[in-house]
């Protein structure tokens, strides 16, 4: 398959946007920018066109896709109820890096929900994001586009790595923003519960709602067989090729345990201030001051990445604390290791 390339859209404006739309429209696949990390879309109410992202992306059938809207009046078309709740987040939140799982209304394909009752809604932020879905005038659907387990793309050569000759065209819009995916909500049940950690923390969360409940698989590995509420959670996720193990506690201890356990051979994930206290090895990473969540959630999936085109045996990482949006880089961290997890 022939992949086009739309390279540099900065203007919202810029016809090479309608073009991606009409591809869309059309049935085709196009991954684009959103202030998370870059999306692969499809109309959402064409299954034909979505089960061509399942077959780009290597992606389980029972993991459901999130369905992308650019007005609030879209999500009346897709849920069945709009409960209050509803509203609160979206007026504070969207646009944003926030998913909304809701109860489906019939329109939308199974080949969305993978079969659930429910579908995630979200509303992005980026504008080139926006300005496609308007232009395609129907809801995208779009998971990362990576391929199924790696890290998700924050830039479109990122896209390109995992996708070139499987989709129909990517729309570069530059780096992602946030850099680790939405925060998924869902609203389905009794009380609002946090099913992935992400953009939105969970605090800010609370602060409208309330109670939260917190879904187990957000910070456990969950036992063979054990169903968590978003699919995705179960699979090995953001995996580089070389295993991985996460050293969480102090950061001067974690730095400890790390120079102890890494040989030359070994890559290292630090926080930026540690980047000069390893001397064992050249495969070293620093991904932001451990004060800094928010610029290790950016460079988090980059990182990841990275790795993959050295020769590294392992790689060690150090752990930021879950507060804010650091609840979402450790659950990445955490799932990249397969919970191999050392506490210092
Ligand atoms: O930031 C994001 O959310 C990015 C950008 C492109 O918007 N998208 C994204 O999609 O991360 P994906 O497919 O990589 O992750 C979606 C997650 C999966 O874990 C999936 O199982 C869960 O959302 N999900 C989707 N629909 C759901 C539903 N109805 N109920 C529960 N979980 C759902
Ligand atoms: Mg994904």
């Amino acid at each position: 398959m022939q992949t086009l390339l739309f390279s540099h859209i900065v203007d919202p404006a810029d016809p090479q946007i309608a073009v991606a739309a009409r591809i869309i429209r059309e049935g085709g696949v196009v991954a684009f920018p959103t202030e998370t990390v870059y999306g692969l879309g499809a109309n959402a109410l064409d299954p034909l066109a979505v089960r061509k992202i399942f077959a780009a992306k290597d992606r389980p059938a029972d993991n459901p896709l999130i369905a992308h809207i650019a007005d609030f009046d879209a999500v009346r078309k897709l849920t069945t109820t709009l409960p209050r709740e509803l509203e609160l987040l979206a007026e504070r939140f969207w646009p944003g890096p926030l998913t909304i799982i809701l109860p489906a209304a019939p329109c939308v394909p199974k080949e969305v929900t993978a079969g659930l009752s429910t579908v995630g809604v979200r509303l992005p932020a980026h504008p080139i994001a926006r300005a496609l879905i308007r232009a395609a005038g129907v809801p995208i659907a779009a998971p990362s586009a990576n391929r199924s387990g790696k890290p998700s793309p924050t830039t479109a050569t990122h896209v390109y790595e995992d996708m070139f000759g499987r989709i129909d065209a990517i729309v570069d819009g530059g780096r992602s923003g946030v850099g680790v995916e939405s925060t998924i909500v869902s609203l389905a049940g009794a009380t609002p519960r946090l099913l992935r950690p992400g953009g939105v923390s969970l605090e800010e969360l609370e602060d409208v709602l309330g109670r939260v409940d917190v879904d187990k698989a957000v910070r456990e590995k969950l036992a063979e067989g054990e169903k968590p509420a978003a699919p995705g959670m179960k699979y090995r996720h953001y995996a580089p090729i070389a295993p991985m193990t996460l050293v969480v506690g102090d950061p001067e201890k974690s730095m400890l345990k790390i120079r102890e356990l890494a040989g030359p051979q070994d890559g290292i994930i630090c926080f930026d201030e540690y980047f000069f206290r390893f001397k064992n090895t050249e495969y070293i990473r620093g991904f932001g001051h451990s004060s800094h969540p928010e610029e290790q959630a950016q460079r988090l999936f980059r990182v990841l990445r990275s790795f993959d085109s050295l020769p590294v045996r392992h790689i060690y990482s150090q752990c930021p604390s879950e507060d804010g949006i650091g609840l979402a880089v450790v659950n990445r961290l955490k799932k990249a290791a397969g919970f191999s997890i050392i506490e210092v």
